[in-house]
């Protein structure tokens, strides 16, 4: 597959690289010096390209958007047309200063996206786990695998966004459609808070078991 990267950040840089190593083309884009970019690209390996956001949508089938919630606009302004693209988005609707969610409990972001860009087909993905995690469980293939939630409207573009998540070596957990977004994007604080506040380092992923009797 051909995989554009919009914001080739902590996330987008990472998961890029990874999408690379599975095996797809990837375009990294949307870094503040191109110079970021082309390393990025170069480390990622031949599969891999620097481009504008332009760039790394025409022609992809899917796309990673991994920028602050402020920059959304712009950033799919620079990428122009997105119709029928799956759109996978780790973006959380933060504030400026990250401390919290400006979309909340009657909504997501993940939905806000959707309107902005109804002729995408969005599916929120790879938000619920830390940047630094994302090597080691490529890498390592811990078993049992962590779990990773994801969810959207658009069925086929769901299937693709599981596949990608299983090659990354999570286990993907179909969360239901769009609007359950508004639990997964909490979620994801809580996880980011246990990652970055609690004592064992930011490698955090995360598995849910059933204890039902017998
Ligand atoms: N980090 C995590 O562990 C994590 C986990 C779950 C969800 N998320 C969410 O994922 C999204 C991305 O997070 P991140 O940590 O990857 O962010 P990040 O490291 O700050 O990456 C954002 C990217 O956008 C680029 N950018 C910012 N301002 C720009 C500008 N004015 N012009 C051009 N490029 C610009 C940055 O460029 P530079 O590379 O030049 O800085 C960077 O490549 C956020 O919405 C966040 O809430 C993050």
């Amino acid at each position: 597959m051909q995989i554009g990267i919009l914001g080739s950040g902590l996330m987008g840089g990472k998961l890029g690289t990874l999408f690379a190593r599975a095996g797809h083309e990837v375009v990294f884009s949307y870094a503040r010096h191109r110079k970021k970019l082309e390393d990025l690209a170069r480390e990622a390996g031949p599969k891999a390209r620097a481009g504008t956001p332009h760039e790394a949508a025409r022609g992809a089938e899917v796309l990673l958007l991994a920028v602050h919630w402020s920059k959304i606009d712009t950033v799919l302004e620079q990428a122009g047309d997105l119709s029928d693209k799956v759109v996978m988005s780790c973006s959380l609707p933060m504030n400026e200063d990250d401390t919290e969610l400006v979309i909340a409990h009657t909504s997501s972001g993940a939905e806000h996206l959707a309107k902005k860009v109804p002729k995408a087909r969005i599916v929120s993905a790879f938000n619920t786990v830390p940047s630094e995690v994302l090597f080691g469980v490529f890498e390592r293939r811990p078993k049992p695998r962590p779990h990773l939630v994801y969810c959207g409207d658009d069925a086929p573009a769901k299937r693709t966004a599981g596949k990608l998540i299983a090659e990354l070596g999570f286990d993907p957990i179909d969360a239901g459609p769009l609007r359950l977004a508004r639990y997964t994007e909490p979620f994801a604080l809580l996880v980011a808070r246990l990652a970055y506040e609690g004592e064992s380092g930011p490698e955090l992923a995360y598995r849910f078991e059933h204890f039902a009797k017998g």
